[in-house]
C-alpha cells in the first residue's frame, strides 16, 4: 500500500502522517527530509542556492521515486508538491492520497511562529502572511481536494481514518 499526505504547510501532515503510518504499518517518508538527505542542505537552503524552479525539479524526481521505487510507505509530501507538473496525477495513480484540510485562518496562527523554516513564508509580516496563505491556499485547493480522501485536519480521528483508507482499498 501506498499513502500521500497533502495539503498546505503547517496542517500537520508530518504528526498525522507518523501516526497514520504506525497504524498501518508503513514505512513514514517525509518528502522534505528525503530532498534534504539526498541534497545535503536544509529545503531553505535549497531554495536559496537553487533557487525555487530547481527545487521544484527536485521535489518532482522525489514524487517519481516514491512512486515507483518504495511500497508500503506513507509518503507526508511538501505543500506545494502536488500542484506542480503531473504530481498529483502520479500519486493518484501510484496510491491513496489524503488531503488534511484546514482553513487559512487556522493555518496562519499555527504558521505564524513557523515562518523561518519556511522559505515562502520566511520574510512576510502578520498581515501578508494572512493573505499570502489565504491567496496561495485558493489557488492550491483545485490540487488538493483532488485527492481521494479529504479530512478536516482539526479535527482528526486516527482510527476513522484508517477505515476510510482500509475502505479506498477495497
Ligand atoms: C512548501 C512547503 C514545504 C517545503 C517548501 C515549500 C510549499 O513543506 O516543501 O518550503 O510550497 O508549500 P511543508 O508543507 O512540509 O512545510
Amino acid at each position: 500500500m501506498r499513502i500521500f499526505l497533502i495539503g498546505y504547510m503547517g496542517c500537520g501532515k508530518s504528526t498525522v502522517g507518523k501516526r497514520l503510518a504506525n497504524k498501518l504499518g508503513l514505512r513514514f517518508v517525509d518528502l522534505d527530509s528525503y530532498l534534504e538527505e539526498k541534497y545535503g542542505k536544509t529545503v531553505a537552503q535549497q531554495f536559496e542556492e537553487v533557487g525555487e524552479t530547481e527545487f521544484r525539479e527536485r521535489e518532482r524526481a522525489a514524487v517519481n521515486d516514491t512512486c515507483t521505487q518504495f511500497d508500503d510507505i506513507l509518503v507526508s509530501t511538501g505543500g506545494g508538491a502536488p500542484c506542480f507538473f503531473d504530481n498529483m496525477e502520479k500519486m493518484k495513480d501510484a496510491g491513496v492520497t489524503i488531503y488534511l484540510k484546514m482553513t487559512a485562518m487556522a493555518l496562519a496562527s499555527r504558521l505564524k511562529n513557523a515562518r523561518k523554516s519556511r522559505p515562502l513564508l520566511r520574510d512576510k509580516t502578520q498581515d501578508e502572511l494572512i493573505a499570502y496563505i489565504a491567496n496561495s491556499l485558493s489557488e492550491r485547493e483545485p490540487y488538493y481536494e483532488q485527492a481521494k480522501i479529504v479530512v478536516s485536519a482539526l479535527s482528526i480521528d486516527v482510527d476513522g481514518l484508517v477505515n476510510r483508507v482500509y475502505h479506498a482499498v477495497r
